[in-house]
């Protein structure tokens, strides 16, 4: 109470200051979802500055592949018809020119934002986070992880060193277009994601990285409701009820479809890292809760007496020590403290 004017007003702009980071925004649901058009809003609101750069059509189950069209040219509309064919393959929405589509796969969009769209036509060229999604349907456990274009945006934007958050929703798919007042799904899926990086950017000091190198971050999101669109958060892991597909043969159609394996397999749910007590995300969202895990790249086995007995039926045939004359790439070794 006793704080001057000049002080406090400071003291706000340091705060804001501190708080205002520059975001790349990608999907895979593509540039025209409800999801993420409402999700930039609420980061936009919060003071951030916002670059959309996502696929111009569905990309859904992409994981991380990297595809790169080999047209120049749009051979057919956009999602929604927001832009037609034959217009570049790479372009700013007509509307907004914060928000960028590309026709590749989400992997390829946030390269392809972090390689051309900011350093040619942003206002920031590095991120200090990159956001995905919120995918339409949730992502949880191992096998979605790999199998989903808003995770693949997601490690992929932390392979190249950058901190990155994926969100999926419970949420079927709609058009921004359809959206007209505040009290829909996707507005509250994307209510709940702001909160989310909120924490995250509010509990990081100035100048510091949002998550160690390496890291990222998997939210799942419940169904929400207009009763109820404010869930508990959860801690959580990947591994712990998660499902994985089989093949189901169809004698009638000749084909096969997926169903998920019951139960789940020991295999995609061995917990190996992280803290084995916390639950599944799976569990989580099932419940009606807002999953987060964190997760990272590095996918070597951790250094213990089952790794050593794996290695050591190499015994013979490899060494322990790399032949140094033969490396013919820059080595790079980057550990945490
Ligand atoms: C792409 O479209 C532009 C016009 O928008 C045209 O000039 C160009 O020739 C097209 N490129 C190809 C490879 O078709
Ligand atoms: C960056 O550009 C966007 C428009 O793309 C604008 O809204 C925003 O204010 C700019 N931010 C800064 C820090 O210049
Ligand atoms: C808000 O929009 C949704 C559709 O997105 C509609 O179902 C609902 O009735 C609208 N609510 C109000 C208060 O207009
Ligand atoms: C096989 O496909 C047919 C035709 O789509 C469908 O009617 C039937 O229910 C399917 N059977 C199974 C076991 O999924
Ligand atoms: C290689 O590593 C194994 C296990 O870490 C150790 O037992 C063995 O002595 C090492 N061999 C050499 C040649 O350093
Ligand atoms: C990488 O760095 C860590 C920690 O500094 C060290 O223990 C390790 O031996 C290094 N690995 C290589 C291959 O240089």
């Amino acid at each position: 109470m006793r704080f001057s004017s000049s002080i406090a007003a400071s003291a706000a702009l340091f705060l804001s200051g501190s708080s205002a980071l520059n975001i790349l925004m990608s999907n895979d649901d593509g540039f025209g979802s409800a999801n993420i058009r409402e999700f930039k809003k609420q980061l936009d609101a919060m003071g951030h500055n916002t670059i959309i750069v996502a696929p111009a059509v569905q990309q859904s189950g992409k994981g991380g592949s990297s595809s790169y069209t080999g047209e120049a040219n749009l051979t057919g509309p956009s999602e929604y018809d927001l832009i037609p064919a034959g217009a570049p393959s790479i372009g700013a929405d007509p509307h907004d020119s914060s928000i960028w589509y590309y026709n590749g796969t989400p992997a390829a969009c946030v390269f392809v934002g972090l390689d051309y769209v900011l350093p040619r036509y942003g206002n920031f060229s590095t991120p200090d986070l990159v956001v995905a999604g919120p995918n339409f349907g949730t992502n949880p456990g191992p096998f979605l992880y790999t199998l989903s274009g808003t995770l693949g945006a997601t490690y992929a934007a932390v392979g190249r060193s950058i901190p990155a958050i994926a969100f999926s929703a419970s949420n079927d798919e709609t058009p921004y277009t359809a959206i007209t007042n505040s009290s829909n799904t996707a507005t509250y899926v994307a209510q709940v994601s702001a909160k989310i990086v909120k924490s995250f950017v509010s509990n990081t000091p100035k100048g510091q990285a949002i998550l160690p190198l390496g890291y990222g971050i998997n939210v799942n999101i419940p169904p929400l409701t207009d009763a109820m669109h404010d869930p508990p958060v959860v801690k959580t892991r990947l591994t712990g009820n998660a499902d994985t597909d089989i093949a189901v043969w169809n004698a009638t159609t000749g084909t096969f479809h997926y169903g998920n394996l019951e139960p789940p397999a020991a295999g995609v749910n061995t917990c190996l890292n992280g803290d084995c007590s916390l639950p599944g995300e799976t569990y989580i969202v099932e419940g009606g809760e807002v999953s987060v895990s964190v997760f990272s790249v590095d996918y070597d086995a951790p250094s213990n007496a089952y790794t050593t007995a794996v290695f050591n039926k190499l015994k013979g045939i490899a060494s322990n020590t790399t032949a140094s004359r033969r490396r013919t790439r820059r080595s790079v070794n980057y550990s945490h403290p």
